[in-house]
């Protein structure tokens, strides 16, 4: 597929860091990538320079990654240094979330401290639903919401342990610690694919030596230099350095 083939249409859905337009296609959709950043369910919002060209590029080649693996996602083509052509998908409202080191929630929920490791890699669920603020849930609340079927629940558990394995050894080889990363899946016809994206907004990602944090943390917690360590994983992931656009 190539941009010459896939026309955008009107705008689906505007969120805190894309926008879906509709295509000429009926079965794909374009996801355009902003700068904007939110945090704390949008109670911080601000702007981080470069980051949707970044996350573009980074969640492509990830994608790509995973698919010579043999995972379904709605990659289809980079369009542009900010559009991605992709499967329109019937996004399951719920977040799946893969840890392989303590951080973040996982640290405030247990008390071990950041940086712990985890012997099994953790799945964790959570309601994907901005006015409850995203809360954390198990598989008798999907299925009492009606979420997922338990079918769907046991495949992208699979799923998301399947991408961690692919993942980590990726990324450790570019010096990237998966630390922990949010995953989103949906439905188009009658299959399940990954969807949304794969990024230093969705992942935590340490620099595997000095554990530097080169992803959305230092943004959440003001630590300075973000738009550096996004350009960073831009270097390590994807090679070479982003254009302005
Ligand atoms: P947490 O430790 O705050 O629960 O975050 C776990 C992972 O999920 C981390 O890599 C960041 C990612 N994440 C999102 O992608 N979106 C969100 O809204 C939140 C809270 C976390
Ligand atoms: N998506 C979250 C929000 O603004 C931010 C985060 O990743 O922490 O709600």
């Amino acid at each position: 597929m190539s941009a010459a083939t896939v026309e955008p249409r009107e705008k689906l859905y505007e969120g805190k860091a894309k926008i879906v337009y509709a295509t000429n296609r009926p079965d794909v959709v374009i996801q355009y990538f902003k700068d904007d950043a939110t945090a704390f369910n949008a109670l911080k919002r601000g702007t981080i320079v470069g980051k949707g060209v970044v996350n573009n590029h980074v969640s492509a080649t990830m994608f790509q990654r995973l698919e010579r693996a043999g995972v379904a996602t709605h990659y289809l083509a980079t369009l542009s240094d900010r559009e991605m052509a992709c499967r329109k998908l019937d996004i399951i409202k719920i977040e799946t979330i893969v840890r392989n080191v303590v951080a973040g929630s996982l640290a405030k929920r247990t008390g071990l401290p950041e940086g712990a490791p985890i012997k099994r890699p953790i799945v964790e669920l959570y309601y994907k639903s901005d006015p409850l603020g995203d809360p954390m849930i198990n598989e008798d609340h999907v299925r009492m919401l009606g979420l997922a079927t338990p079918a769907e629940i046991g495949w992208c558990r699979r799923a998301a342990l399947k991408i961690n394995a692919i993942l980590r050894p990726y990324l450790r080889r570019r010096s990237l610690l998966l630390v922990d990363f949010k995953l989103e899946f949906g439905r188009h016809g009658r299959r399940l694919y990954l969807g949304d994206e794969i990024s230093p907004d969705t992942c935590r990602l340490w620099d595997a030596r000095t554990k530097e944090r080169l992803d959305k943390d230092r943004f959440r917690r003001d630590l300075g230099g973000v738009e550096d360590a996004y350009q960073e994983v831009y270097r390590r992931v994807v090679g070479g350095k982003p254009s302005a656009a």
